[in-house]
């Protein structure tokens, strides 16, 4: 199953990628968690301590690993590099073990535009690409709002790109976004999670506003899940309440895979 989170800042998505990747963990699969943020901080809502998130060092950011890989030298002045740099070893390698998660922080690259082309970018694409297309584990993905910087190819490949909206307009206009990116690439597997529901009213909202689109289930606004990101907590362990909401999202979500399968 390799699933990919996107959605509006503060939506939920680390907290909801967090919760689905230990749902899986516990049921005994290998999850590989990515967190394709910039702002990294999937390794807290995954309960990492904190000796341990703190000397996590991202991949675009292990300069030895980059430049071995894609076999350039810093500071040399037209770089030249292999554009399928190996990397099947690395999630064993860089990933951080913590309540049967693996955690693979991928780090920020200065994309300066879409074509651009430089060894970190190279290097995370291709890791995407193997962990999405090459590998069995179950794979969580924790992203930004866009779909672009996983390729059309790796994109195919993921089983579902969960936008997480809150009730309101903003977060529904990012769905709209992502799904009509999705499109232009083909791909259709684009479904929502309804995140911060407080009542009935929130989530006919959102089912109303889905147009053609299927929303996998909702979450209900829990004071808990506050509780635990103050008390630096993972909300897995804080919140059977949400938990429950989650693993129901799990279950439509392995259901739609064995349909399609
Ligand atoms: N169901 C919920 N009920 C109450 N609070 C929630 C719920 N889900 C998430 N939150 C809270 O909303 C805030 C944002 O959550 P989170 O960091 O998961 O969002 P995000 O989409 O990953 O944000 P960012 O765009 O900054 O990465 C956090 O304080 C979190 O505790
Ligand atoms: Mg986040």
């Amino acid at each position: 199953m390799k699933i990919a989170i996107t959605g509006k800042g503060g939506v939920g998505k680390t907290t909801f990628s967090s919760m689905i990747a230990r749902i899986f963990a516990d049921e005994g699969f290998r999850v590989v968690a990515v967190d394709a943020d910039p702002d990294a901080n999937l390794a807290l809502a995954l309960g990492f301590p904190k000796d341990v998130y703190e000397s996590i060092v991202p991949i675009s950011e292990m300069k030895n690993l980059v430049s071995e890989r894609t076999a350039t030298s810093e500071g040399t002045f037209n770089k030249m590099f292999k554009l399928n740099p190996k990397v099947d070893d690395i999630p064993e390698k860089y990933c951080k073990e913590h309540n049967g998660v693996g955690l693979l922080t991928l780090g920020t690259v200065d994309t300066g535009g879409s074509g651009c082309v430089c060894p970190e970018h190279v290097l995370l694409k291709r890791l995407c690409s193997h962990l999405i297309l090459q590998n069995n584990d179950v794979v969580v993905m924790d992203m930004e709002a866009g779909i672009e910087h996983l390729g059309r190819g790796t994109a195919q490949g993921v089983d579902a790109f969960i936008v997480v909206v809150e009730p309101g307009e903003r977060s529904l206009q990012t769905y709209r976004k992502v799904k009509k990116l999705g499109n232009d690439i083909g791909v259709k597997k684009v479904y929502v999670v309804g995140n911060k529901m407080r009542d009935n009213q929130d989530i006919e909202f959102i089912k109303g506003n889905l147009e053609d689109g299927e929303a996998l289930g909702f979450i209900h606004y829990n004071q808990q899940v506050i509780d635990s990101d103050r008390a630096n907590q993972s909300p897995y362990d804080i919140s059977e309440a949400t938990r429950n909401e989650i693993k129901a999202i799990k279950n439509r979500l392995v259901e739609i895979k064995n349909q399609n399968s």
